[in-house]
């Protein structure tokens, strides 16, 4: 992929630069640049360029605006004790965005071109990547979107694929916090043959109101069971779900279709084997989790993702009661220790996870 450079003249200076990169909290400073794609079916993906960071001019009949044919993907650099920038397992996103397209009918962008204009990008905004102190790091945002001029319900002819980047500071910035969670009882997040495995808007847009909730009555997140039997877990609004047994042993929901597939889930799996533990990837009715966290069989409970790498859950609460030590359990912080050192370079990557950026 050809993919042109036109700097934004009078860069961030270096005093401002500094002054974000303190506490630059999560989503709300943008890089000096965007790197933007598009495609047509005659052209195939074609006009790849890194240009200054700027607002969009749309047509208000842009077809994303209206029918919400989009997707996108969400991952961080990570810069080293050696000055070194690196990303974890951008081709595992870029594969995912791919299967994210398949579902929305968007065109695919080769896994391959995901990675290269993530490098491309990155590279471009390197000393926006703070150091990696206090776990801060810099989120890249490649999203996919129907950029086509029309009102009628067809996947769109012209469509726009861009990557925007944004240092991001420590999610828990005052030590490792545990959540508590409200389980879901009228609100379902995906159903079979949805979009639950894809990561588009409509998704979250759907999870908005039940998290409202939650919030109302004093929780921090909501747990969503699936839409059939609203009786297994699934998982919550932007996070996956594990479950450490007395014995050991992990459980995480297994992937039906409805769950988005996790790069942070899947890379926990392999860690806890080679921590020894056993991996079970079955579904979890939501009364094995209430009584097995009353009985003491399951021993920790925590969500992942690549916001937070692994946040404890504390407590659990349904319409007529709670359970829940509060605290966060040895084996969730050890996983995420393993996982934030791979992620950091303090610890070897036995499995061959990072990608060199610069
Ligand atoms: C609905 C949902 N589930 C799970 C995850 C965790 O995925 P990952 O570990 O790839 O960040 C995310 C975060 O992106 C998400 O939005």
């Amino acid at each position: 992929m050809d993919i042109s450079v036109s700097p934004r003249p009078g860069l961030t200076s270096d005093d401002e630069l500094g002054k974000i990169l303190v506490n630059p909290g999560f989503g709300t400073h943008f890089t000096d640049h965007m790197l933007t794609v598009e495609w047509t079916p005659e052209a195939g993906w074609h006009g790849g360029r890194i240009t200054p960071y700027g607002k969009l001019a749309l047509d208000p009949a842009t077809a994303v605006l209206h029918y919400a044919q989009e997707i996108f993907e969400g991952l961080k650099a990570y810069r080293h004790a050696d000055g070194s920038i690196w990303t974890f397992r951008p081709e595992a996103n870029g594969a995912r965005f791919a299967r994210s397209a398949r579902r929305l009918a968007l065109p695919e962008l080769p896994a391959a071109d995901f990675v290269t204009t993530v490098d491309a990008l990155v590279t471009q905004d390197a000393r926006w990547v703070p150091s990696g102190e206090g776990e801060r790091s810099l989120y890249i945002r490649p999203f996919m979107f129907a950029s086509e001029t029309f009102l009628g319900v067809r996947p769109a002819r012209h469509v726009t694929y861009m990557v925007i980047t944004s240092p991001a500071g420590s999610y828990f910035a005052k030590g490792v916090q545990p959540v508590s969670i409200m389980v879901s009882e009228s609100y379902t997040r995906a159903a079979p043959g949805g979009m639950g495995a894809a990561k588009t808007g409509g998704n979250y847009a759907a999870s908005l109101a039940p998290q409202l909730e939650a919030i109302a009555k004093g929780y921090d997140q909501v747990v969503f069971l699936d839409a059939v039997e609203n009786t297994y877990v699934e998982e919550l609004g932007g996070m996956n779900l594990c479950f450490v047994y007395d014995d050991g042993t992990i459980v995480t929901p297994e992937l039906t279709g409805t769950i988005l597939e996790g790069i942070t889930r899947s890379s926990i799996i392999e860690v806890a084997r080679a921590h020894g533990h056993k991996v079970a990837e079955r579904r979890v009715a939501f009364s094995e989790w209430r009584d097995g966290v009353i009985s003491g069989r399951i021993a920790e409970v925590f969500a992942c993702g690549t916001a937070a790498v692994v946040t404890p859950v504390g407590k659990v609460v349904w319409r007529d009661g709670e359970a829940g030590s509060g605290k966060a359990g040895p084996v969730t912080q050890a996983i995420r220790q393993a996982l934030v050192d791979i992620q950091y370079g303090r610890a070897e990557d036995r499995f061959g996870w990072m990608h060199r950026v610069v």
